[in-house]
């Protein structure tokens, strides 16, 4: 006798359609023939049912799993979320209960549709994709990294549960499938490792049939990607969680330090200045977030509009001001002191005398960063913190007439 479900629930978060009207009864097995909002997209290889249905042009994925299993999943999911990490967005989950038939009950999982995701088959397999390769592999070892740092234990990584995306000429991953993961902050490094070893094996398995189909020394190349990921996950994690001791008029250290880790892609969320106990040598401790929301962050402490990297040059300073001021007074600072300070003894005066390089108002930000860059090139080549205003001068006297 064929299964068949009753819904016995469905959450569903905000913003999304009920999906009362998707035949429930039934399998997801047996949906395609019954349901005229289903949809074919790329995917990748899934041991659970997974279909797409389209609401008005956006399209979701439902899988089919154990009891239980969807609700957890869900969980995981919207804890990325929080978080803002790279994940596809959760937007319910269901409950289905047999009512006739030899099945067992089920839970299903929605999320939204990952639009314009490549799967990695299309990146190894597709002439022209080679650039897209090699981003691939910083892309997974950075999702790695970025789920290891708030605590997330995966326990499934492959190249089939990540979803790729061009992103302005880069290639970001996306977490897809949180079956086996788990939140346990913070992650040791025993589980670290597991995950790497899984990741490893995983991706092995991922590529197997894929280098039969290609070139000898691609196969190869191919062959490696596990142990690539590997590396390059191992680098960046050693220079994240780094410390380093440096000696109190060495500020422009710390600021070389946040630079380092801004350009690997981390925003430095705090910074914390330790004494060491030798001398007065201070332990630099750096704690990276993520997150696009610089622009909004500085305009809300500063009502200063920039864009968003400039936005996280000068959030990164005001940090630096809130780690000095806090061991300064021997007490936490807040940002909103860091941040007066910034803008009346930073920002504004800096503005003020480069306002002769430009007419417009908007261009000012940007100068601004470009001096803050002089000002750390000066520092480097003197091996001491040569100061704003000497940067500036410096800045006005090679620019003024150009
Ligand atoms: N929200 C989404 N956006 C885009 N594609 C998705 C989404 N959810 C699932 N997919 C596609 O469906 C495939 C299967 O999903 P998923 O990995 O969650 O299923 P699974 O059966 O749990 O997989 P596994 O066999 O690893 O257990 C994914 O590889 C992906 O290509
Ligand atoms: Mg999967």
């Amino acid at each position: 006798m064929p299964d068949s479900f009753g819904l016995s629930s469905i959450h569903v978060r905000q913003g999304n359609p009920d999906f009362l009207d998707l035949p429930w009864h039934l399998p997801l097995s047996r949906w395609p023939e019954v349901c005229r909002r289903l949809v074919e997209v790329e995917r990748g290889l899934s041991r659970h049912e997974v279909v797409f249905a389209s609401y008005d042009g956006v399209i979701y994925a439902l899988k089919e799993l154990p009891p239980r299993v969807g609700v957890h999943e869900y969980d995981l999911l919207c804890g990325l979320e929080s978080r803002k990490l790279p994940a596809v967005a959760a937007a319910g989950h269901a409950c289905t209960r047999l009512v006739q038939g030899d099945g067992g009950d089920c839970s299903v999982l929605i999320t939204r549709f990952l639009e314009s995701s490549l799967p990695y088959r299309t990146l190894f397999l597709n002439p022209g994709m080679e650039r897209y390769r090699e981003r691939l592999l910083d892309a997974m070892a950075g999702l790695l990294v970025r789920l290891h740092l708030a605590g997330f234990y995966w326990g499934d990584c492959s190249l089939s549960n990540t979803l790729f995306r061009r992103d302005a000429g880069e290639l970001q991953a996306y977490f897809v499938d949180a079956e086996t993961s788990a939140f346990r902050e913070p992650l040791d490094d025993g589980l670290r490792a597991q995950d790497l070893l899984i990741m490893m094996e995983n991706v092995a398995g991922d590529l197997a049939g894929i280098a039969s189909l290609v070139e000898p020394h691609e196969a190869a190349r191919i062959q490696n990607t596990g142990r690539v990921i590997r590396e390059r996950y191992e680098r960046l994690w050693s220079e994240i969680t780094r410390e380093e001791a440096i000696a109190p008029s060495e500020n422009y250290r710390i600021h070389e330090r946040i630079r380092a880790l801004n350009e690997l892609g981390f925003t430095v969320g705090e910074i914390e200045l330790i004494a060491t106990g030798e001398g007065d040598q201070l332990r630099v401790r750096t704690i990276v977030t993520d997150g696009d929301y610089h622009r909004h962050q500085l305009h809300s402490l500063t009502g200063v509009v920039a864009s968003n990297r400039q936005a996280a040059t000068m959030l990164n300073e005001i940090r630096e001001i809130r780690a000095t001021l806090s061991r300064e007074l021997d007490r936490s600072a807040s940002d909103s002191e860091a941040a007066y300070r910034w803008l009346h003894e930073r920002f504004r005066p800096a503005v003020q005398r480069l306002a002769s390089l430009t007419d417009r108002s908007d261009d000012l930000p940007e100068l601004y960063c470009q001096v803050l860059e002089h000002k750390w090139f000066l520092s480097e080549r003197a091996h001491a913190d040569v100061g704003l205003e000497r940067a500036i001068d410096d800045y006005l006297e090679r620019f003024q007439h150009a």
